[in-house]
């Protein structure tokens, strides 16, 4: 939520800066700025409400020259979308300006004693306190902006990831992190500053990640130095590789990256199962879970927290743990856990989902458990991010960056990862057959190639589309393993295209549901040959008697749901815990092409961020 990316160096700072932006969109986009810190001791600031473009529009006009500077892609906390609100901000005196993701929760009563001391502010945003508050404490101590940053920075509550640059100094950055993220790209004679490592990629392969409560100094010429916010002593620097493409950023002839992002999964779900089963599929082998089987042969319960598509993914989890584990699983809301006074003991796992890893409420349910005594275990898929960095032990579901704000490789990544986990934990507790592991790991080795099958179904989806453009409201029905693939198939329809669309367990549908049910109102159900088949189909005769029109999800040979559904998209047949992986796919495209016939922009729904990292 909102991204922040700094540059210095011996290149000019804008087109760098622009570039990061667009990468760092996904974001939010409700907001745009830069500023540059030039040599002739001038700092330019340029905002633009709305996306990038309309920044490059205002900054193009102007003298973008410069070699030092920051900007910044905004979601809106505080303050409505527009060119006041927009970051960077700038003191009083315009001699600081700062670009700031996060929260500060005790802005107002800041600004109210920085307003007593004569500060006006232009914007409703807690950023410009801030920025106010280092003019202010830089006055009172006369000291060097290092100290300021700091010293302001102690009397800040709440999240923050800021990089400060200041008028006369083109030839230094300061930055600070604490509960939002922050990564430093090291290049030869040149420095890097990014919410997330995509704006780096292709300028250098090292990067440190800069840990909550610390603070950086990037000075020209010198060395990168990083201390302690609390105790100003300094702090180890750990440079990392970076293992991303720049061809991982692009959208690779797709329209969107939603739609690469889907069609990339054959091989995404490929390296999600790299060197994690055997050669024979007798084994599964999740090194997070081998070393730390005592914990799962222990474990009297487990407690999983996720928000939105993780979440769905959680309840699969929930249910293929209990299938192959006998382990009972709870799924809360992050954002509900930690108000919901969770009685944890120490025989629990905590899992954690996210594939940002740095979702605020999945942040704060973390260390909630942790506080409670919990061994938390993440699951994960940007590398490095805050959650894996705050759990125990864990496992990356390494499906690349996924830039499209609905998410689609992640969640078959999540939904794979803890099918892994269950197997894994199963052969420790001695919960699983030989002959189950080996029947659902082969067929997660054959996935890849399941999955090209079922995206043949891109034309004829695309066409289907076609039918259900204008419909206001859509029910989608799933049952077991399903209803969770049903609640995704809604999410993904209503983020992108803005209809109202909702998940059921079909069988729920007759307690209320389906008096909504008309000749306007389609139904997708998802109608795999498994356990619970024949239930389903006579909860779609129920949809079909009330002149509802149904789009059915099934497996080849289906003749009951041929005649009675409208439609019928037939995906592969696989083990009933591997289900909810072949039949979202068809969900995703669906929900893709309606948005597009809609003209709706598919990577940057309204009002929506890829990662929240607030509250
Ligand atoms: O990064 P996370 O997995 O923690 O994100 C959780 C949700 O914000 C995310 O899944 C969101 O619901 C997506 N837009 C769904 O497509």
């Amino acid at each position: 939520m909102c991204g922040i990316i700094g540059y210095i160096g011996s290149q000019d700072a804008y087109p760098i800066l622009i570039q990061g932006l667009r990468r760092l969109e996904y974001r939010g986009y409700d907001s745009a700025g830069v500023a540059l810190a030039r040599q002739d001791g001038s700092l330019a600031v340029y905002k633009a409400r709305g996306k990038v473009d309309n920044l490059e529009t205002v900054a193009s006009a102007r003298d973008t020259s410069g070699n030092a500077g920051i900007a910044h892609t905004r979601w809106a906390t505080h303050g409505e979308p527009n060119d006041t609100n927009a970051h960077p901000h700038t003191s009083q005196s315009g001699r600081i300006a700062i670009v700031h993701n996060g929260t500060i929760e005790n802005y107002a009563v800041l600004r109210e004693a920085l307003a007593q001391h004569g500060f006006t502010f232009k914007s409703e945003t807690d950023t410009e306190v801030l920025a106010q508050l280092i003019e202010y404490v830089q006055n009172e101590n006369h000291c060097d902006l290092v100290e300021a940053v700091r010293e302001a920075l102690l009397q800040v509550e709440g999240a923050y990831a800021i990089v400060v640059t200041e008028q006369g100094r083109p030839d230094r950055l300061i930055a600070a992190r604490k509960s939002s993220p922050l990564v430093i790209g090291v290049g030869d004679d040149e420095t890097f500053l990014a919410s997330d490592a995509t704006p780096i990629v292709g300028f250098t392969d090292q990067v440190v990640y800069l840990k909550d409560n610390e603070l950086a100094i990037i000075e020209r010429g010198k060395p990168l130095q990083i201390k302690s916010l609390d105790t100003d002593e300094p702090s180890d620097i750990d440079i990392q590789p970076l293992k991303m493409s720049v061809a991982q950023l692009e959208k690779g002839g797709y329209d969107a990256f939603m739609l690469k992002e889907i069609f990339e999964q054959p091989s995404t779900l490929l390296d999600c199962l790299r060197g994690r089963i055997t050669d024979d599929c007798s084994r599964v082998v999740l090194s997070g879970v081998v070393e730390n089987a005592e914990r799962f042969l222990q474990a009297h319960r487990i407690v999983i927290v996720a928000c939105g598509t993780s979440w769905h993914a959680a309840l699969i989890g929930k249910r293929v743990i209990q299938e192959l584990c006998k382990i009972p699983v709870e799924v809360e809301y992050a954002s509900e856990f930690r108000y919901g006074n969770p009685m944890i003991g120490k025989n629990d796992i905590v899992i954690a989902i996210s594939q940002s890893g740095e979702t605020a409420d999945t942040l704060a349910a973390i260390q909630l458990a942790r506080e409670k005594g919990a061994w938390v275990y993440g699951i994960c898929n940007v590398v490095g991010a805050s959650i894996p960095r705050n759990t125990d032990s864990g496992t990356y579901i390494h499906v690349g960056p996924e830039i499209g704000v609905a998410s689609t490789k992640a969640f078959t990544g999540q939904v794979t990862v803890l099918t892994l986990l269950a197997l894994c934990a199963g052969q420790i507790r001695g919960t699983v057959s030989r002959e189950k592991v080996r029947e659902v790991a082969q067929a997660l080795m054959k996935m890849p190639e399941t999955i090209k099958e079922v995206l043949k179904l891109d034309g004829p989806i695309r066409q289907l589309s076609r039918m259900f453009t204008y419909a206001h409201n859509f029910l989608y029905l799933g049952r077991g393993y399903n209803y969770p693939t049903a609640l995704e198939g809604a999410l993904k329809l209503k983020e992108i295209s803005y209809i109202h669309a909702e998940g059921y367990p079909a069988a729920e549908m007759k307690h209320g549901p389906i008096a909504l049910i008309d000749r306007e109102m389609p139904t997708v159900i998802i109608a795999p040959n498994d356990s619970l088949y024949d239930k389903i189909v006579s909860n779609v005769e129920q949809v079909k008697s009330r002149g509802g029109s149904v789009i059915a999800i099934v497996n080849p040979g289906n003749d009951k749901m041929e005649r009675l559904a409208d439609c019928c998209l037939e995906v592969p047949e696989v083990p009933e815990c591997l289900t909810p992986i072949v039949s979202s796919i068809p969900l995703q495209l669906l929900a893709y092409y309606i948005a597009v016939n809609k003209g709706k922009d598919v990577d940057r729904p309204r009002n929506l961020a890829k990662s929240v990292t607030v509250e």
